[in-house]
């Protein structure tokens, strides 16, 4: 949820720490700080509030070295303030760190710090890891690190100065991501990779308990039994630009508006586009495997729950397997189900979430066959699946809402249901050729309907961009859509919204309709469009307001009960997610930029969600 960079080199570190705090603060941004060695002094500067005021705060009087380390906070123990924020320091000074993550016992060991004589300065987690390693610190950090991982209970991924060796930065982690990235005469550490990529590509990922001793010119890695291991690492081939706004108001849009690209790039990883085939080694399950299954499981958080609901309709439908998804958070703590024969999937853009991660980890327990899919290379969550790991290649997704990432992850799921489909005998060859062929013209269609929809949007949020709820009704993919349309309405716009599944709002939900009340319905899916309708014409004869989003083939029926009708090109009925998607999350975009709310870095939230 935090950011942490850190920096060892020949330059100025407090520019190079600003620049990568820059790049992270979507992850967190209730308080920033740094902490810069020149040798003889640990120099601190923090700010609550965003970057900008530490930034302001340095001006003038900038930090002088070049070795550092930098945090942006999303507070989880103690208020946003100055003394909360990151570095801290024990009383000395001499050791400083930053932490992303939770110290489970802090509350002890402060306990026990505090009868040792320690004082303590903030209401933080992460002050007890400082004072520890003092009490530990003999001359040895590496022996101290070591020992306080012994200590600690919880999470976390840390990056430490020691005054005694101002020419070491130490770094180690564990269940909270952090990556070395490597160069010739400098090193840098991070928690996500779009901090770095300025700098290097060549980019290692730490592993649990690891700890990384870095110089200048060279980097060691520790396993936790304290051998040192051989580097291995990966070459992070992402475009820089796709890390940065090129030319758009909000990373938002701009990754709405680089989803065709996402989706024609997942989708050739997957298809051989000459045979229109699945790819061999596509999807990690033998034709056996695939017969056997019993069940799947499909479990992950918000928007890529989202995704995993379009998933249980398109698997069921095409593979006939029947599909549970629940959100990661509930299923670790409800006793499931689950054992040899089932298929376990986890969905994660990040694949840092930390509920989710814990979900996966029971569902090993249990013997079922554990797959993930994700968006980023070596995240933790890739490493915990091994080699049943799927990926999207939505690129970096900077935004705090998830768009290009969740397109990616819906057609990852028609693509699963085709090969579950196609190995469990449940299509005929030519049916599955026939939808995979119809996948080519999705990003096409899709740039198009950026094009056309975008000036509509707009007037009509500048329209209804003061509603105080907003509902949103479908039924079958159009209710797993809205699901998702209404989760990005209330996170960057901060709208109540509710998706009701369109026949279920007259068990109670339609009491909240008034004149007024703005209802979008999806309705993609033809065979279920007059229900929907009925629907429609149900809350707009108590007042409604009927934004209708419907494709071609359905304008004229649809046109008749809306009182704004918007359409996305026609397809195959499960591709059509894929399309109706676009148009909601503009929507969301818009009506939130009316509002002036910052759309992309939405408050209270955070990208990558590494707490319970
Ligand atoms: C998306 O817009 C949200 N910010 C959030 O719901 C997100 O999808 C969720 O936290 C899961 O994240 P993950 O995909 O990185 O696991």
């Amino acid at each position: 949820m935090c950011g942490i960079v850190g920096y060892i080199g020949n330059q100025q570190a407090q520019p190079i720490l600003l620049d990568g705090l820059s790049r992270l603060e979507y992850r967190g941004y209730d308080s920033a700080g740094i902490a810069v060695m020149d040798g003889s002094a640990i120099h601190l500067m923090k700010a609550k509030g965003r970057l900008q005021n530490l930034v302001d705060r340095l001006e003038g009087s900038p930090l002088q070295g070049t070795i550092g380390i930098g945090h942006t906070r999303w507070a989880t123990h103690g208020e946003p303030s100055d003394l909360n924020a990151h570095p801290h320091t024990d009383m000395r000074g001499s050791i400083a760190l930053v932490h992303n993550g939770i110290i489970e016992n802090h509350e002890q060991l402060r306990a026990e710090l505090v009868a040792q004589g320690c004082q303590f300065v903030s209401q933080t987690d992460t002050e007890v890891i400082v004072h520890l390693l003092n009490r530990l610190y003999s001359g040895d950090m590496l022996s101290a690190l070591r020992q306080a991982a012994a200590v600690l209970e919880g999470s976390y991924a840390l990056c430490v100065l020691n005054i005694d060796e101002p020419d070491v930065l130490y770094c180690t982690r564990k269940d909270s991501p952090l990556v070395v990235g490597l160069s010739r005469d400098a090193q840098y550490v991070a928690s996500d990779i779009p901090a770095l990529l300025h700098h290097t590509r060549e980019v290692e990922l730490l592993e649990d308990k690891e700890i990384a001793v870095l110089r200048r010119d060279s980097a060691v890695i520790y396993d936790p039994y304290g051998r040192q291991r051989a580097l291995k690492p990966i070459h992070v081939d992402w475009d820089v630009e796709a890390a940065e706004k090129g030319g758009y108001p909000h990373f938002m849009v701009k990754e709405i508006h680089e989803e065709p690209a996402s989706l024609s790039k997942t989708f050739t990883a997957h298809v051989d586009t000459n045979t229109m085939t699945l790819r061999q080694d596509a999807f990690p399950f033998t034709e056996e495997e695939a017969k056997s299954l019993a069940t799947l499981t499909i479990v992950a958080c918000g928007t890529a729950y989202h995704a995993g609901v379009i998933g249980k309709y398109v698997i069921e439908k095409l593979a006939r397997l029947p599909v549970t998804v629940d959100v990661a958070s509930e299923f670790r703590y409800r006793d499931p189900i689950m054992g040899p024969g089932d298929l376990f999937l986890a969905i994660s853009q990040s694949g840092e979430t930390a509920d989710t991660l814990a979900a996966m980890r029971e569902a090993s327990r249990l013997g079922a066959k554990v797959m993930a899919l994700t968006n980023v290379v070596g995240s933790s969550i890739a490493r915990l699946a091994g080699d049943n790991v799927l990926y999207t290649y939505a690129g970096p997704e900077i935004a705090v809402a998830s768009t290009k990432a969740y397109i990616t992850q819906i057609e990852m799921m028609v693509l699963l249901a085709v090969d579950l489909a196609l190995k469990r005998g449940t299509i005929a060859a030519e049916e599955a050729k026939a939808l995979l062929t119809a996948m080519t013209d999705i990003p096409d269609k899709a740039e198009a309907l950026l094009t056309d929809c975008e000036d509509d949007i707009q007037r009509f949020s500048s329209r209804y961009f003061d509603k105080k709820h907003v509902f949103y009704i479908g039924r079958g993919l159009d209710y797993a859509l809205a699901m998702e349309a209404s989760l990005k309405l209330k996170e960057v716009s901060y709208i109540m919204s509710e998706a009701y599944a369109a026949g279920e709002l007259k068990h109670g939900t339609i009491a909240l309709i008034e004149p007024g009340t703005l209802v979008c319905a999806l309705v993609t899916q033809a065979a279920l469009a007059d229900k929907t309708l009925s629907n429609v014409r149900e809350v707009k004869s108590r007042g409604a307001k009927a934004l209708v989003i419907c494709t071609e083939s359905l304008a004229e029926r649809c046109g008749k009960e809306a009182d704004e009708l918007w359409t996305v090109p026609d397809a195959p009925d499960a591709l059509l997610p894929l399309l109706a998607i676009i148009p909601v999350q503009l929507l969301a975009y818009s009506m939130a930029v009316s509002r002036g709310c910052d759309v992309d870095k939405p408050r209270n939230l955070a990208k990558s969600v590494t707490v319970e």
